[in-house]
């Protein structure tokens, strides 16, 4: 295949990325409770059209070795990088090939066909013909009962998008170096959200836009909102599209059911007929809620099917919540409320479910076979003396389909793979440890969360975990580091800022920082 002509990713690389949405986990357990015959995450075949560095691919590798993966992309130096870096990390189950979507076909005969084929980032940013071939590769290469993941700019929301973009890249339009456009792309909005004596709900909506924007990393705001392409269309029209490929509807990567955070009753009561019509229900409360960003996820015609709630039988669930109103007991009136990841809320206002949340919420660090959770919450629920309604069990399992939602209820295969105790020799995820030795962006996600460790003591511990060392050589370490690091201040005539390396609470603090590791989900079981 001749080598496609460098692009911007090459000028300007796009920051390594995992997203626990796109991994094998999370696609195979929605088609799997949605009647598919799905291929199990340790032994499936993975294609990632526009991988970048193949960071995504790395982690999925480093939970599922015994799978294969592909990724394609046409930034030559991110696959160069990428190939160093499962070289580093010994994945030899991840080959990246530098290709352009569009020329697949003469790649495909030896691809073969995959069961999960996922493009994150992709569809909206590159020109039509791009996004034709994404389509027609995954409709092409998926096997018969293979999971496509698309993301994409949804309308009507990404119109409020594109009124940023048609700012900042107005402002930045002379300068092609990437810090300067992002510099001056956040001042402009500045401007806007400070410079008007009046304000409105434009220069409010402005602010918003420039808060969430301050939390993207430059090179992913070069390339995202500053993109010369910027393709948004409506849910029903991207399914339209995925039609033509031989391509239909299996649910979204982050819910397994459409669901809305904040409708009113009467708005409720207005979207009743289009239950019978998931499609269209997904796109009205998209108009609802001015949805900007979708992530699809696609299977063969005619094998979607409604959620067969008998499977959860198969499968783990999870819960990484915390009560928020503790003193609450189960038979109190009203709801409990539990808090997930980025602030996402859960409340359990029925017995059954009441139950249920309290026994996960106790097991936060780690997963349950749901039919455990099913007999806890039964018994639970007996302890205070309530009588289960015959409808238990179903009402329970509708219940966490519905809060199958990143941040809050997990479906898994088996237990998490990330250690609930910390272990006598910790092992960190080796995605984490590459990292910190190549001095790469220290930015990543293992178990569902984006992490980033900073501060150069918080590395150097991680970069002690390797699995052979115990809690006492990792204190007696930490000490030597914190000694080096006080000389190497007292040589600049400078007062160091970090602990004394015969500070008494080391160890206490080690015990701390371990745990918090473990519960971001760095620490693996060794
Ligand atoms: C926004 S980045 C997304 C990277 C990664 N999927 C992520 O979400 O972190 C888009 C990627 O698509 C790649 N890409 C764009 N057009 C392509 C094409 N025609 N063929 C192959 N890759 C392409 C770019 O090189 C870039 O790495």
């Amino acid at each position: 295949m001749s080598t496609p002509a460098g692009n911007d990713y090459d000028r300007v690389a796009y920051p390594s990325m995992a997203h626990p949405q796109t991994f094998v986990d999370n696609l195979s357990v929605k088609g799997f409770l949605r009647g598919l015959n799905v291929a199990h995450p340790g032994s499936c075949r993975v294609l990632e059209l526009g991988c970048g560095d193949g960071f995504n691919l790395a982690a999925m590798a480093a939970l599922h070795p015994g799978s294969s993966y592909t990724g394609i992309d046409y930034a030559g130096e991110a696959i160069t990088r990428g190939r160093a870096m499962m070289e580093d990390l010994g994945l030899k189950q991840v080959r990246l090939e530098q290709a352009d979507i569009r020329k697949l076909d003469a790649l495909s005969p030896s691809l073969g066909q995959f069961d999960y084929i996922m493009a994150h980032g992709v569809y909206s940013w590159v020109p039509e013909e791009v996004r034709e071939a994404l389509l027609a590769t995954l409709g092409r290469l998926l096997a018969p009962h293979g999971i496509g993941f698309v993301s994409y700019l949804a309308l009507p929301g990404a119109h409020l998008r594109e009124m940023v973009r048609t700012i900042i890249r107005f402002h930045t339009r002379d300068t092609d170096n990437m810090e300067d456009k992002v510099e001056q792309a956040r001042s402009v909005l500045k401007m806007i959200s400070d410079g008007s004596m009046m304000p409105n709900h434009y220069t409010q909506w402005i602010t918003d836009e420039l808060k969430n924007i301050d939390t993207h990393m430059g090179s992913s705001l070069y390339h995202d909102e500053l993109s010369s392409i910027s393709a948004p269309l409506l849910f029903t029209d991207f399914l339209k599209h995925a039609s033509q490929h031989g391509l239909e509807y299996l649910s979204e990567a982050e819910c397994l059911t459409p669901v809305s955070r904040a409708l009113s009753d009467t708005a409720r009561e207005q979207l009743k007929p289009l239950e019978s019509n998931r499609i269209l229900l997904e796109q009205y409360l998209d108009f609802i809620e001015g949805r900007r960003f979708r992530q699809t996820l696609l299977c063969r015609p005619g094998l979607c099917r409604a959620l067969d709630y008998t499977r959860l039988d198969e499968l783990w669930i999870h819960c990484r919540c915390k009560r928020l109103n503790p003193d609450k007991l189960l038979t109190d009136e009203g709801t409990l409320d539990f808090e997930g990841l980025k602030k996402a809320e859960l409340r359990a206002g029925t017995p059954a479910t009441k139950a249920a949340m309290l026994v996960l919420a106790e097991h936060r660090e780690e997963a349950l076979p749901f039919p455990e959770l099913l007999k806890a919450a039964r018994a639970r629920l007996l302890a205070d003396k309530c009588e289960p309604a015959p409808d238990f069990d179903m009402e329970l399992r509708m219940y966490f389909t519905r809060a199958c939602v990143p941040g809050l209820v997990q479906f898994t295969w088996g237990p998490l793979s990330s250690a609930k105790e910390i272990p006598e020799r910790p092992l960190a995820h080796p995605l984490a440890r590459w990292g910190i030795a190549k001095g790469a962006p220290t930015g990543f996600s293992y178990g569902g969360s984006f992490v980033e460790v900073n501060g150069g003591l918080g590395k150097h511990l991680l970069s002690l975990l390797d699995g052979t060392r115990d809690h006492a050589t990792l204190a007696a370490e930490m000490r030597r580091y914190l000694a080096q690091l006080h000389q190497e201040a007292k040589s600049n005539g400078e007062t160091p800022t970090s602990p004394a390396p015969d500070d008494p609470a080391l160890e206490q603090q080690l015990q701390r920082s371990l745990k918090g590791l473990a519960q971001l989900r760095l620490l693996r079981r060794s």
